[in-house]
């Protein structure tokens, strides 16, 4: 036997016995870092969890959303008490997004127009994350296109940043080939804000307008 493996043979000993001392600590540790962790996982990963469900809709159940300080498209400040009383379909994303942003309004307004006369209570909202390039005139412009009754709100970038902060939107610029052309990768989810001001329920970019429409029924 070397003097190489008897050194390892010593340290093994030492550690099977160091093992056998500290074992019912060390298990309590792991017990408690799992228990930490799994309610962690369990706290964050309750959102995606609730995105993954067939509906392709979940509850508010994170305390998402809040009060903001924004501009519509025009011109005019606005908080979050100019609609209060009023259902908001609340979508994040630009003008200038290629495609998803459009689908994801579209679909809103069609979720709205399949509920009749009771789409009338609900207002389909963009908040632009995009705030340089999304000016209230290109707000209102791109808005229009929609729906004549849909709200664009735009802002400071400071202000995106706090109300994304409060819906827990993320969203980052990606550069393009000129300074102007770059695109903003962003989270797609829509979000139902009841007459109290407070999110109600969120949709994924997948719910259907059917699927949505039927949530709204339930709460009109
Ligand atoms: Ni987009």
């Amino acid at each position: 036997m070397s003097t190489r493996n008897s050194h390892s043979a010593k340290r093994a000993a030492s550690q099977r016995t160091g093992r056998r001392r500290s074992g019912p600590i060390l298990a309590f540790a792991l017990v408690v870092v799992a228990t930490v962790g799994v309610l962690a996982i369990r706290q964050y990963s309750g959102m995606s969890e609730s995105i993954a469900a067939e509906t392709g809709a979940g509850e508010n159940k994170l305390n998402i959303g809040g009060p903001f300080t924004l501009v519509d498209q025009d011109g005019q400040t606005v908080t979050e008490a100019n609609y209060s009383g009023r259902w908001l379909l609340v979508y994040f994303g630009y003008t200038y997004c290629p495609d998803v942003c459009p689908t994801s309004l579209t679909r809103n307004v069609d979720a709205i127009e399949l509920l009749g006369d009771k789409g009338d209570l609900v207002t389909p909202v963009l908040i632009s994350i995009d705030p340089q390039r999304d000016t209230p005139e290109k707000l209102k412009q791109y808005v229009g296109l929609f729906n004549p009754r849909m709200v664009g709100l735009t802002g400071t970038p400071e202000q995106i940043a706090a109300v994304a902060k409060e819906y827990r939107v993320f969203y980052m610029r990606s550069p393009g080939d000129t300074p102007d052309s770059y695109v903003v990768d962003h989270s797609s989810l829509t979000y139902l804000v009841g007459p109290d001001g407070k999110v109600a329920q969120f949709f994924s970019h997948s719910a259907s307008p059917e699927e949505i429409a039927d949530r709204l029924k339930q709460r009109l």
